[in-house]
């Protein structure tokens, strides 16, 4: 089925001028990016994304590297888009990626790992409506 998932570009990734590189995998593998924006999140906002988190170890330097630099937000849409971008993602720690995936090629740390992506279908529709309002999505 057609789907809609969450993708950010992370810090690390905008900070190295890869959004372009980026998109390109998205659209190379028929992922339609149907609603962006480029934003500095606030820590509040960080802090509620990744509420799931709140009680791991690694929670507030996650935090605080998600508002180090601008985050580009998106949504993409295409045939079963929540699991079609974990593959072009490729795990989380880039050191288990597959080669060709935007992790093995572009991530600096399980940190710094360029992209988050929703993991399922429920949690995409939250993500989206996180950031997104309807208007600002053109599918
Ligand atoms: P993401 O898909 O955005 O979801 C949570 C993020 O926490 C994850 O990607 C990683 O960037 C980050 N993170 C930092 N340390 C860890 C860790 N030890 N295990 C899992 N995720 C981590």
């Amino acid at each position: 089925a057609v789907e809609r998932t969450l993708s950010i570009i992370k810090p690390d990734a905008t900070r190295r001028n890869l959004t372009g590189k980026i998109n390109a995998r998205f659209e190379e593998k028929g992922l339609r990016i149907v609603g962006q924006k480029r934003l500095q999140l606030t820590r509040a906002q960080a802090e509620a994304f990744y509420g799931v988190h709140r009680e791991r170890s690694f929670f507030g330097e996650l935090v605080d590297f998600m508002i180090s630099g601008p985050v580009v937000v998106q949504v993409l849409e295409g045939e079963n888009a929540v699991l079609a971008n974990r593959e072009i993602m490729g795990a989380t720690n880039p050191a288990n990626a597959e080669p060709g995936t935007i992790r093995a090629d572009f991530a600096e740390s399980i940190e710094a790992n360029s992209v988050h992506g929703s993991d399922s279908l429920e949690n995409a529709n939250r993500e989206v409506s996180f950031f997104f309002s309807e208007i600002e999505i053109a599918g």
